[in-house]
This record gives C-alpha cells, sequence and structure tokens, in this order.
C-alpha cells in the first residue's frame, strides 16, 4: 500500500507581492492535443503544462497512433513543456486493441469517447478509482445517438458496473450527424459530440442551457473544421467530414490556476500581485466577476494575441471581502472556481449563497460535501441543501480568528480532488491556524505540480 504523507502549512504573515506567470491552461492544452492528433500533418502546442491531467492526453492519443515530442519550453518557463505532435490524420486511431489509461481526468475521457466515435474500432477506456465514480451517460448517450456502441466492463474486483469507467467504446463506420439539446452545460460533453461531429457527415449541432467553456469549438476552428457559433442562443454545429489541418498553437496561463492567487491577494491585507500571460477567456471569467462583485480590485490588460484571449491580470487588497449571491447562469463560467470562492465566502462579511451547483456532486469529489465538512473544520458555517451553498463569512483573516473555535492545527480532507487539496494548503498559508493535506504534492499535481514553488514567489518576492 502506497505510505501516505502528511504536509504542515504554516500562516505566511506575508502579503503576496509581485508577478507570476502559472503553467499553462489544462482544458486547452488537453483539447489541443487531441485535435493535433486528429489532425494531418505536425503541429506545435507551446506552453502546455506538465500536470498530471495533460500527460494522460498526451500518453491516451500516442497510443492511438499519433506520434508527440516534447521539448524545453521555448518561452523558457520551465513549469511548461512545447509539443510536437504529427497527428493520424486520415488514416484515423490505431485501430489495434490497446486499455487507455484516462488516469484521474474526465476531460481525456469523455472527450476521446467522442474523438473514437466515428471510426472502425473498440477500445478499453479506464481510469483512476475516482474515475470509476464519475458519471459517463451524459456523453454515452449523444455519442449512442451517433452510432458508437458502448460496454460496461467489471472493474477488477469484479463488482459490476453502471455506466461508469471501465467501458468498452466500439465506433462505428457510419456515423449519425445530431441535434442535440443537452440537459447540464458541459464543456466536455459539448466538447466530444463536437469532436465526433468533426468526422460524421453533415451537420451536428449542440445547444446549451448556459454557456460553458468555448475553447473546444475555438480550437476545432483553429484546426480549418467547419465550424459556426451562436452566442446569444448557446448553440454551437460543426459540418463534416472534414480534415483537420495542422497548425501551431500558444497555450495562455491557466486561469483556473491563476484563480487561487488571485483570491489570496484579495483576501490577504496589503497584497498585490499580477498574474501575467493568462487566459481571459469570458467563458472562465465568472470568478474574476464575483470576487469583483464581493469588493476585490481587479484590473484585466488585454494583450495581442492569435490564439485565445490573453491578459495580465491584478489584483490588489482593498479591505474585507463582501458576501456574494450566485446564481446558476453563472456556474458554468466558474465550475471548478467554487472551491477557492466558497473558501473567499468564507472570509468575507455576511453569509454568501451558491445556487444551482449540483454539478459539483460530480466531480473529483462531491465537492459541495468536501468544501462544507472543510469549512466548518475552519471555525466557519456551511450548509449545502440540495444543489444550494451557503457560506458565513465566519473567518476573519486580519483579525487572525474565526467566529468558532478551531483545533491548533487543522487536518483538512480532500477526498483525492485536487482543487481542494489546494485551497486547504493556501488557507493555512494565508489564514490564521495551520493546516494538514493528505497526499499534498502527489494529489495537487493533477493540475498544479509547482504550487508551492510559485505561492513562495510571491511572498518571498522583495517586500
Ligand atoms: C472541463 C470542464 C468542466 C470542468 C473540468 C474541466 C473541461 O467540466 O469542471 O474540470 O476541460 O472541459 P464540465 O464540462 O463537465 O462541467
Amino acid at each position: 500500500m502506497a505510505t501516505k504523507t502528511q504536509t504542515k502549512f504554516n500562516p505566511v504573515e506575508m502579503p503576496l507581492r509581485g508577478k507570476l506567470f502559472v503553467p499553462g491552461d489544462k482544458s486547452i492544452a488537453q483539447r489541443a492535443i487531441m485535435l493535433a492528433a486528429m489532425a494531418e500533418g505536425t503541429s506545435h502546442i507551446y506552453g502546455v503544462p506538465k500536470s498530471g491531467d495533460v500527460m494522460t492526453v498526451a500518453n491516451a492519443v500516442q497510443k492511438l497512433g499519433a506520434s508527440v515530442k516534447f521539448s524545453h519550453s521555448k518561452n523558457g518557463n520551465n513549469r511548461n513543456v512545447d509539443c510536437e505532435i504529427t497527428g493520424w490524420g486520415a488514416l484515423g486511431p490505431a485501430p489495434q486493441a490497446q486499455d487507455i489509461d484516462c488516469g484521474n481526468s474526465a476531460t481525456c475521457a469523455r472527450v476521446l469517447m467522442g474523438v473514437l466515435t466515428p471510426f472502425n474500432l473498440s477500445k478499453i477506456l479506464d481510469g483512476d478509482e475516482s474515475l470509476h465514480h464519475r458519471p459517463f451517460m451524459r456523453v454515452v448517450d449523444p455519442l449512442m445517438q451517433m452510432g458508437a456502441n458502448f460496454k460496461v466492463v467489471a472493474q477488477k474486483n469484479g463488482k459490476p458496473q453502471r455506466s461508469s469507467l471501465p467501458m468498452e467504446i466500439i465506433g462505428t463506420l457510419e456515423p449519425n450527424a445530431l441535434y442535440y439539446e443537452m440537459p447540464v452545460a458541459s464543456s466536455q460533453v459539448k466538447t466530444s459530440i463536437l469532436f465526433a461531429g468533426a468526422n460524421t457527415p453533415g451537420t451536428t449541432t449542440v445547444i446549451e442551457p448556459f454557456q460553458s467553456r468555448d475553447h473546444g469549438e475555438l480550437l476545432l476552428k483553429r484546426f480549418r473544421a467547419d465550424v459556426e457559433i451562436d452566442k446569444d442562443a448557446f448553440t454551437v454545429s460543426v459540418t463534416g467530414p472534414s480534415q483537420l489541418k495542422a497548425v501551431d498553437i500558444n497555450i495562455p496561463g491557466d486561469v483556473s490556476s491563476a484563480a487561487y492567487y488571485l483570491t489570496a491577494a484579495a483576501l490577504v491585507p496589503g497584497s498585490k500581485i499580477t498574474i501575467e500571460n493568462v487566459g481571459i477567456n469570458e467563458t472562465r471569467l465568472g470568478f474574476v466577476k464575483a470576487l469583483e462583485r464581493m469588493g476585490a480590485r481587479i484590473e484585466i490588460e488585454e494583450l495581442d494575441s492569435l490564439d485565445e484571449p490573453v491578459g495580465n491580470i491584478t489584483v490588489q487588497y482593498a479591505g474585507r471581502l463582501n458576501s456574494i449571491e450566485v446564481l446558476d447562469e453563472e456556474i458554468p463560467s466558474m465550475i471548478d472556481e467554487i472551491p477557492i470562492l466558497a473558501l473567499a465566502a468564507a472570509c468575507a462579511e455576511g453569509e454568501s449563497i451558491f445556487y444551482g451547483i449540483r454539478e459539483l456532486k460530480l466531480k473529483e469529489s462531491n465537492r459541495i460535501h468536501t468544501i462544507s465538512e472543510g469549512l466548518r473544520q475552519l471555525g466557519t458555517r456551511a450548509i449545502d441543501r440540495g444543489d444550494t451553498l451557503y457560506v458565513e463569512g465566519g473567518i476573519d483573516i486580519e483579525a487572525k480568528r474565526s467566529i468558532k473555535p478551531v483545533k491548533k492545527v487543522v487536518e483538512l480532507a480532500h477526498h483525492g480532488d485536487h482543487r481542494l487539496a489546494i485551497v486547504w494548503a493556501l488557507i493555512g498559508l494565508c489564514g490564521y491556524t495551520p493546516t494538514i493535506v493528505e497526499n499534498f504534492s502527489k494529489v495537487s499535481s493533477i493540475s498544479y505540480p509547482n504550487f508551492m514553488d510559485d505561492f513562495n514567489e510571491l511572498v518571498l518576492e522583495e517586500q
């Protein structure tokens, strides 16, 4: 059995100052790698983060027949690598039976299912324990309508499985175009259907209840697929079959990684930081708008970019934050930042309410449960009722106290969830009481391998 480590995070009692480049965007990099693998020719992807989830996708497309070579990042950011990919193009993915390991990444598994749907092959997709519990019907159902078949495979312990990994996908040479109204806003599902649609004759259309991140459709266009986007109607169509063509792409910094430091700077008196060259795609900026509504002082400077919108984001401490109400329709634009926003709410004045967050129950952990359990241990009140989370601003960082007494050192559970592991580390570093987080390096490296090094750059910068 693997040994468990425990890392203690002590309050640094210093403001965060200075400038930082965070690693490249995981979500964009994963999609760019898959599209480069599908394309004809050799693509270059610059600024790929070395996070576990991205390497999982790179390994998967390699197994499927793409050639992948890594080199040092041309921008000199050692948190990233550059990636040269020669796609399988018109040949399609290699049909030889080989299982694909999707690690901890639901994006890898769900989107790959779409990539494989329009081909005559069968593959077993598996992943870690957490992926054995994530829902897959949301993607299996539309892909079956496009002609794929799925077989649930028993897990190693022989337990019967329902609609989760491991699962065998059997693609089809005669895929059907699809018109699909999605029951939930999910970028993974939308991307999966569109990537299948790119190799399917006719027009495939997806309509979302709310706008989710749009990296998949923007990148499909860059790889020369015939894509139409109607932003106001949350509708995207792709007309296929189209042979994608190799391109060169720059990946911006990951705004979800930046969110930890931006929030910390809004919470810790005397802080002022700038995250440089980070993605500022509107569909990801919900948390910036939320923090601003809470009273944070934030400036965004847009930079020139041929690819996704990029900019520098500066946050300066401007006093204790106020509470906030977040509505259902805002959730997709901040889906991965709810944990850090809930922490901000716990440090704000008054009670905050997050509506319509049922999707959070289905992430790497049941995030509603993991967040509220941890916040209560940190001396504040957090209650979840159905798909609403109420958080009382019980932690006062400036006064170094919480409304309820807490243990001298608070051990917080993340249930294997990388975003929660980082949030619990951050409140130890920026709060009033040390925290302990189990297996921090391993779990956080799924999305952010050098989190502590980057944090240290901001607090050790000349004050
Ligand atoms: C992701 C989309 C989101 C997000 C996940 C990454 C992506 O999931 O929570 O961490 O890269 O498409 P959903 O699209 O299922 O909401």
